[in-house]
C-alpha cells in the first residue's frame, strides 16, 4: 500500500533493544549484578517486580533470563550488521550501569565496560547508524539496592550523575541522542523492576516511591544540565510509558478518574519538560495518602534544566474507571486498566489501538510543545518457524502498518516527530514476564523460555517489510 509521506528526509527510522534484556554475560567483563538479574521467569517474578521482597535473593532452582539474555554481549557485531541490512537510521539501546560501575558506588569506572560500549557504538557508526542511548533502562547495580535502598536514598543522585558523566566523557563523540530514564513513570507501577525499590514490612510504600521519584527527577535534571554543558551538539530527552487514559464511560466520575490516572503518569514529564512540579501535585499526592515530598535547597532550581525532546513508548491505550476494582481488569498490563470492550487484544491482553497513538501524540504535543520521539512500539506475539525455516509474521506487519499510518496522521495534525523506533527489533527477553516466546522482533532468535536453543538468528517476513518502509521513507507500507 502507498501513502503520501509526511516524513521528513531526516526522519529517524530505528530499532530498539535494552541491555538488560539482551546482553546476558551478567558476570563477564567485570559486570556487577543488577536488580533485573534478581527476576526469575515464572510465578516468583511478580512479587520481586513489585518490591514485595525486602531483600531478594537468587534461588538456584529458578531460571533468570537476564543472566544470558540473547547473548548480545558476544554477538553484537553480527547482530548490528543484520540490523544495518534493514537500513535502520538509528539504533537505540541502553548501557548497563553495573557494567560501568559494578557495585554502583565506586569512584572510578570499569575499563572493560567502557571498552565494550565504545566498540558497540563504533560498530553502529561504521554501519551508518546514529545511536540513541538510554542511561537507565530499568536496571541498576544491586549494590545500590542492598547498600542504599536504591532511589529512596538521595545519595543515588551522586552515583547516577557520576555514571552519566562517565558515559558522556567516554561515548559523547559517538552518541548523538540520549534519554535519561526509560519509562520514568514505571517506578510507580513496578517499583523493583523499574527502579530497584524493595519495601520494608509496614512502611508507607507510596510515600517511599514518590520520594524516590523525586530523587530520580533531580538526577535526571542534573544529567540534562551536564549534557547541555559537555555535549552541546547532542540532544537529550525524557521518556514516558505512553498511552492515553480513556474514561470507561461518560460518567463524570470516570472522566475524572481518567484525568487523575493521566496526572499520575504525566507529572514526571511535566517536571522534565516544563521544569517544575504541576499545580495538581499536592492534591494528587494527598489522594494517594502521601505527605509532601521532601525537597532539598536548590532542587527547584535544578529542575529548571528541561529536556530537548519528549520521547515515549506506545503499545496500547488504557481505560480508567472510578470503580476499577469491580470491573474486569485488562490482564497483562503493567499499568492498571479496565478492559476496553471496543478493542482487540494481543495474546498477553494488551489492547491494539492504532488511533490511540494519534491521540497520545496530539495530547503530548499540546501539553509540552517540544518535539516528540516515538522510541518504542511493537507487538508481543508467538511466532512459528515453518518447515523451511520461514517465519510469516503478518500479524506483526499489520500491527506496525496500522501504527505507522496513525503516526503519519498525527504528524499531519501538526505534531513534530523526530523518529519511529520499533521495539525489540531482534527478539529479546520480555520485561514483564521474562519470556522469550513473547517476541517483538523482525529478527528471530532461537531461544526458549527455559534458556534452551541454539541462539541462531533468522529474518522474519517483517524484516523485509520494514526494510522497504525505511527505504521508501514511509511511503510503501
Ligand atoms: C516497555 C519497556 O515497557 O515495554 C521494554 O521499555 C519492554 O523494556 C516493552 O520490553 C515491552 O514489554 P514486555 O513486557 O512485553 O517486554
Amino acid at each position: 500500500m502507498t501513502t503520501n509521506t509526511v516524513f521528513p528526509a531526516d526522519f529517524l527510522w530505528g530499532g530498539a533493544i535494552a541491555a538488560n534484556q539482551t546482553e546476558g554475560a551478567w558476570h563477564e567483563g567485570g559486570r556487577g549484578t543488577s536488580n533485573i538479574d534478581m527476576l526469575p521467569i515464572g510465578d516468583k517474578r511478580m512479587p520481586v517486580k513489585l518490591g514485595q521482597v525486602a531483600q531478594p535473593e537468587l534461588d538456584e532452582t529458578l531460571y533468570y533470563p537476564s543472566h544470558t539474555g540473547i547473548d548480545f554481549y558476544h554477538r553484537y557485531k553480527d547482530d548490528i550488521a543484520l540490523l544495518a541490512e534493514m537500513g535502520l537510521k538509528v539504533f537505540r539501546t541502553s548501557i548497563s550501569w553495573s557494567r560501568l560501575y559494578p557495585n554502583g558506588d565506586e569512584e572510578t569506572p570499569n575499563p572493560e565496560g567502557i571498552a565494550y560500549y565504545r566498540s558497540l557504538f563504533e560498530t553502529c557508526r561504521e554501519h551508518g547508524m546514529e545511536v540513541l542511548v538510554t542511561l537507565a533502562h530499568f536496571d541498576m547495580p544491586m549494590g545500590l539496592v542492598t547498600g542504599y535502598g536504591s532511589w529512596r536514598s538521595r545519595e543515588m543522585i551522586t552515583f547516577f550523575t557520576r555514571y552519566a558523566k562517565t558515559c558522556f566523557e567516554e561515548f559523547g563523540d559517538l552518541v548523538k541522542y540520549w534519554i535519561t530514564f526509560n519509562e520514568i513513570n514505571i517506578i510507580l507501577h513496578s517499583p523493583f523492576s523499574g527502579a530497584g525499590l524493595a519495601f520494608q514490612p509496614g512502611e508507607n510504600q507510596k510515600q517511599v516511591t514518590y520520594q524516590a521519584a523525586h530523587h530520580v527527577l533531580v538526577a535526571s535534571a542534573l544529567t540534562v544540565k551536564m549534557i547541555h554543558e559537555m555535549l552541546p551538539a547532542a540532544q537529550v530527552g525524557c521518556m514516558i510509558a505512553g498511552g492515553s487514559f480513556y474514561p470507561y464511560t461518560s460518567k463524570p466520575a470516570d472522566v475524572w478518574q481518567s484525568m487523575l490516572d493521566d496526572h499520575d503518569n504525566t507529572f514526571f514529564i511535566d517536571v522534565q519538560a516544563r521544569g517544575y512540579y504541576p499545580s495538581y501535585m499536592k492534591s494528587l499526592l494527598a489522594s494517594k495518602g502521601v505527605d509532601a515530598i521532601e525537597m532539598a535547597d536548590g532542587d527547584e532550581e535544578i529542575l529548571k534544566n528541561t529536556v530537548d525532546f519528549v520521547s515515549f513508548s506506545y503499545y496500547a491505550s488504557r481505560t480508567s474507571a472510578h470503580n476499577l476494582d469491580e470491573l474486569t481488569a485488562n490482564e497483562g498490563n503493567v499499568v492498571k486498566s479496565a478492559k476496553n470492550p471496543y478493542l482487540p487484544t494481543s495474546k498477553w491482553g494488551w489492547v491494539i489501538d492504532p488511533l490511540g497513538l494519534r491521540i497520545t501524540m496530539n495530547q503530548l504535543y499540546d501539553r509540552y510543545q517540544k518535539p516528540l520521539f516515538l522510541v518504542e512500539n511493537g507487538l508481543g506475539a508467538e511466532d512459528t518457524v515453518a518447515a523451511g525455516g520461514s517465519i510469516n509474521d503478518d500479524y506483526r506487519i499489520d500491527y506496525f502498518r496500522e501504527h505507522i499510518k496513525a503516526m503519519a496522521d498525527g504528524m499531519a495534525d501538526g505534531v513534530p516527530l523526530m523518529g519511529y523506533i520499533a521495539w525489540g527489533v531482534i527478539d529479546l527477553v520480555a520485561a514483564s514476564t521474562g519470556q522469550m516466546t513473547k517476541r517483538y522482533g523482525m529478527v528471530y532468535v532461537d531461544k526458549n523460555n527455559d534458556g534452551s536453543g541454539s541462539l541462531k538468528r533468522s529474518k522474519k517476513k517483517s524484516f523485509d517489510w520494514y526494510k522497504q518502509v525505511i527505504a521508501s521513507n514511509g511511503t510503501v507500507l
